[in-house]
C-alpha cells in the first residue's frame, strides 16, 4: 500500500537555520572527537554520514545533545566497528538491523545503516532494507525527529524533507503518515513521552489516529517486553507523573491492561507534594491500587521479572498489611520485622499514597530510622566475648538490634551486658 506523507515537499532541505558547524561548535570536546573521527571514517570507507533523529531535535531546540545518533548511507556496522577501534568504546552490533551502538566514556553512540522499512504485519518487528537517507528519514515515528544533518561529505547540508522544523518551532508532535501507529502501535507512548518532556502537543489528526489505533486494539499486537521497554523510558523522564496521566486520558494505559483505567495512585503521586524520584516508586504507584490477580495479569503482560516483579507484588501485598504497620508504632522492633521483607520503594509510594496518618509516619520511621539501626557489636567483638562461631552469633546480634531499635540499649556497655547474658543463657540451655 502506498504511504502519503502528511509532512513538506520531500525536496525541501538545506536550510540555513542549522549549519554543522555551529552543532559541533556547542558541543563539548568528546563529541566535537566523534564527529571529526566519523568524517574521517566516511571519507575513508566512501560512505556519506549524517546526524538524525533525536539529536538534530534537541540540537535545534537547544537542549543538551548527549547520545549521538547517526545514519550511515552505506554499512553503519562497518563504520560502527572501526569507530570502536579508534575510540576504544564498548561496541554492541545489532546486525539483523544494520545497527551498531558505541559507548566511549564520555557518550553514547548510534549508528544506523540509512534503511527502508516495511510492516508486514501490524505490531510486529519491521523487514528492513538498505535505503538513501531520505528512505530513511521516511521510516521515523514524528517529523520532530525526521530531520538529518549531513557530517560527511560536505559537511552542514540540513535535510528536512517532512517539515519537522515548522513543528518543533510549533510545538507539534505529527507522525510522518496515517498508518504510522498501525505499524508500530509503541509510537503512541512515544507520542506522549514527547509531548510531555517538550512541552507540546500532539497535532489533532495524530491524536484521532492514536484513538483509532486504540479502539482497534491495536496495542494488544505488540509483545510484552517491548512495551516494558516503553514503560521503562517513561519512568526514565524527569516527570514520569505526567507522562502516564496523559497516556491514562489517551487510552493507552487501559489498552495497556483494563485495570489500569483507573489513574488514581499516579495522581495522588503527582500531587502528593513529595513527588517520587526514584522511577521504581512510579511503577510502584501503577501497581498500587490492583488486586493481587489484576497486578498478577499485569507483570504477565509486562513480562516483568527479577527485582520489578518483586516490587509489583510487594506493592499490593504492604496496601493490605499495612494497617498493622500503623498499630506497631510503640514497638519499632516488630514494625521493623514486619516491613523488611518489602522493597523500600514499594513502602516509599505507599507511605506517599496512604491516606492514613500513623501508617504513614509508620512507614516513614522505617524507611528513615529502623532499617538502617544496627548493634554497635560486631559478630567478631561478640566471637572475642567467647560466643561460639555460629548462628548464635547472628542471633545474638539480632537481639541487640532489637533492644536497640525499642530503646532497650543505650551504650555499648549496655549491649555487652545483654550479650553476656544471652551467652550465658544459651549455655545453660545447652546443658540441662
Ligand atoms: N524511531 C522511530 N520509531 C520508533 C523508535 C525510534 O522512528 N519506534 C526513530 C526516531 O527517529 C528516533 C530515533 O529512531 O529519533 C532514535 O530512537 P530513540 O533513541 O528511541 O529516540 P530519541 O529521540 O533519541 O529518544 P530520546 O530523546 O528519548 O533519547
Amino acid at each position: 500500500m502506498a504511504v502519503v506523507y502528511f509532512g513538506g515537499a520531500p525536496t525541501s532541505r538545506i536550510s540555513p537555520r542549522l549549519r554543522l558547524s555551529s552543532l559541533v561548535a556547542g558541543l563539548d570536546e568528546g563529541r566535537k572527537e566523534v564527529f571529526h573521527s566519523l568524517a574521517e571514517l566516511g571519507r575513508e570507507l566512501g560512505f556519506s554520514i549524517y546526524l538524525v533523529g533525536g539529536s538534530v531535535r534537541d540540537a535545534l531546540i537547544g537542549t543538551q545533545v548527549l547520545d549521538l545518533d547517526f545514519s550511515v548511507v552505506g554499512d553503519g556496522v562497518a563504520i560502527g566497528k572501526r569507530f570502536a577501534e579508534q575510540s576504544e568504546g564498548k561496541l554492541t552490533v545489532y546486525q539483523q538491523f544494520g545497527t551498531a551502538t558505541v559507548v566511549t566514556p564520555g557518550c553514547r553512540v548510534d549508528l544506523v545503516t540509512a534503511r527502508r522499512e516495511e510492516y508486514p504485519t501490524a505490531g510486529q518487528l519491521p523487514q528492513v532494507t538498505p535505503g538513501s537517507i531520505d528512505d530513511d528519514l521516511k521510516r521515523r515515528d514524528f517529523t520532530i525527529n525526521a530531520m538529518a544533518v549531513r557530517v560527511w561529505p560536505e559537511g552542514g547540508d540540513f535535510l528536512d524533507p517532512l517539515g519537522g522544523f515548522n513543528d518543533l518551532e510549533a510545538g507539534v508532535i505529527r507522525v510522518l503518515h496515517g498508518r504510522s501507529f498501525v505499524d508500530d502501535p509503541t509510537r503512541m507512548f512515544r507520542a506522549v513521552r514527547y509531548e510531555q518532556r517538550l512541552g507540546f502537543r500532539i497535532d489533532d489528526e495524530t491524536q484521532s489516529l492514536l484513538s483509532d489505533a486504540v479502539s482497534r486494539g491495536l496495542m494488544d499486537s505488540v509483545s510484552g517486553d517491548r512495551w516494558l521497554h516503553e514503560v521503562e523510558r517513561i519512568l526514565d523522564e524527569a516527570e514520569p507523573g505526567l507522562v502516564l496521566l496523559r497516556a491514562a486520558e489517551l487510552g493507552l494505559m487501559s489498552g495497556l491492561h483494563p485495570s489500569l483505567a483507573k489513574d488514581g495512585d499516579i495522581r495522588a503521586l503527582v500531587d502528593c507534594g513529595e513527588v517520587p524520584q526514584d522511577p521504581d516508586e512510579w511503577l510502584a504507584g501503577l501497581f498500587s491500587p490492583l488486586t493481587s490477580a489484576e497486578g498478577e495479569e499485569l507483570i504477565q503482560r509486562l513480562r516483568l521479572s527479577g527485582p520489578r516483579a518483586t516490587l509489583a507484588r510487594d506493592t499490593i501485598d504492604l496496601r493490605n498489611i499495612e494497617e498493622t504497620a500503623g498499630e506497631l508504632a510503640e514497638r519499632p522492633s516488630e514494625l521493623y520485622r514486619i516491613l523488611r521483607p518489602f522493597a523500600p520503594q514499594a513502602i516509599a509510594a505507599r507511605m506517599k499514597l496512604t491516606g492514613d496518618l500513623s501508617v504513614r509516619r509508620a512507614l516513614s520511621r522505617y524507611l528513615n530510622e529502623l532499617r538502617f539501626v544496627r548493634s554497635s557489636l560486631t559478630g567478631d567483638d561478640l566471637l572475642e566475648m567467647g560466643v561460639p562461631q555460629g548462628p548464635l552469633v547472628g542471633e545474638i546480634l539480632t537481639q541487640l538490634r532489637d533492644a536497640r531499635m525499642d530503646g532497650r540499649l543505650l551504650s555499648r556497655e549496655d549491649e555487652r551486658a545483654l550479650a553476656r547474658c544471652l551467652l550465658a543463657h544459651s549455655q545453660e540451655g545447652a546443658t540441662k
